[in-house]
């Protein structure tokens, strides 16, 4: 399990989803296409690894693939020693790479662009002191984003019912973020008040996060979890086992509409017809002002192996076309709370979350 990592990890825990290594240079990511079965972390030395570690989901989760990208660039500060302008060159290339790796979670481009503008801050530097520059602008997002976690943990665990059964749908845990989690920054939260909260965990087809993740990391903090097959919430909630709900997002829109990991609409259509709440926790990062309705937001499609697939078994006959959209869009007028670092939001009665706007 050991990570060997120099310092102590930002995430706040033993074990995290990306850090940076000072001593080597290098990204550290432990592999979520492993586990539970296995906890290996890899390393990275250049800004098009860690694009290829987005893409192929050895990191995931909106803000955990913005942390990776601003530790991207920082790397390639780390290793250009041209003039200000081909280091700002060099530098939109790797952004504009790492940006098309994943395109719903609005995370991404948001730390880019955040990066970008140190970029252009530091370009004049000499060498060191430009990747001095870049490595703290992206260790301050990977800071923030933990904080920004425990603060909207405590917003949402105020809403949590004393004893509550908590159902979450992907994993917006610590391994989706720089640490602690959103979603289940909300259920950390309200464990650490003594409310005594249990979660059930759908176990999110096709690339069972909820499963392989979300259950591994609530099992790792002595957090009561269950995981259940996606098929079974409704049974769940008509049997009135549930008493909230809450999943991360990534990307929120200006009107309150949220995209989150596939299947989080059929939840929140369940949650709302058993009048259980619907909740969503995200840093003020995921909230994207710019795209007016959850219509515009871009979903993406991954590949029909993901679908047709389990491991080496063969679900669906070669031949026969599936569908994999990775996200969909839940409405807000099915959203009671969207919990930030900045305040919480009540889409339900027409909130937007402009009234959080700095
Ligand atoms: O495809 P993934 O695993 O990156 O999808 C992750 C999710 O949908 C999470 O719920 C979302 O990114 C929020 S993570 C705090």
């Amino acid at each position: 399990m050991s990570h060997s990592l120099s310092r102590e990890p930002l995430s706040g825990a033993d074990w995290f989803a990306v850090e940076y290594d000072p001593a080597t240079d290098e990204v550290v990511m432990l592999d979520q296409r492993l586990l539970p079965a296995e906890v290996k972390y890899h390393r990275y030395r250049t800004p098009d690894e860690v694009a290829g570690a987005i893409r192929d989901m050895v990191v995931r989760g909106a803000p955990a693939i913005g942390i990776a990208a601003g530790y991207g660039l920082a790397l390639l500060s780390r290793h250009e020693d041209s003039d200000a302008k081909m280091f700002l060159v060099a530098n939109g290339t790797a952004g504009r790479i790492l940006n098309e790796t994943r395109p719903t979670a609005v995370n991404l481009g948001w730390a880019i662009a955040r990066m970008s503008r140190k970029a252009g801050k530091v370009a004049e530097l000499p060498p060191h002191d430009r990747f001095e520059g870049m490595l703290a602008e992206a260790e301050a997002i990977h800071r923030e984003d933990v904080e920004a976690c425990r603060r909207m943990g405590e917003l949402g665990a105020a809403d949590v019912p004393e004893g509550a059964m908590i159902l979450t749908h992907c994993n917006a845990g610590a391994l989706a973020t720089g640490g602690y989690g959103t979603a289940l920054g909300v259920v950390r939260a309200a464990h650490a008040q003594g409310k005594g909260v249990r979660v059930l965990a759908d176990e999110t087809r096709p690339y069972l996060q909820g499963a392989r993740l979300t259950a591994w990391e609530l099992h790792q903090d002595g957090i009561p979890v269950e995981v259940i097959t996606d098929n079974m919430s409704g049974h769940f909630f008509q049997k009135g086992e549930i008493q909230f709900v809450v999943v991360g997002s990534d990307r929120i829109a200006a009107n309150s509409d949220v995209a989150n990991k596939i299947g989080t609409y059929s939840v929140a259509v369940l949650a709302n017809h058993h009048e259980v709440p619907f909740t969503v926790a995200a840093p003020w990062s995921t909230v994207d002002l710019r795209v007016s309705s959850g219509a515009d937001i871009p979903i993406e499609e991954r590949s029909r192996s993901e679908v047709a697939h389990i491991g080496n078994r063969t679900l669906v006959e070669d031949g026969i076309p599936c569908r994999h959209p990775a996200f969909d869009i839940t409405p807000a007028k099915l959203v009671d709370a969207i919990y930030t670092e900045r305040g919480v939001v009540h889409p339900k009665i027409g909130e937007r979350p402009d009234v959080l706007r700095g």
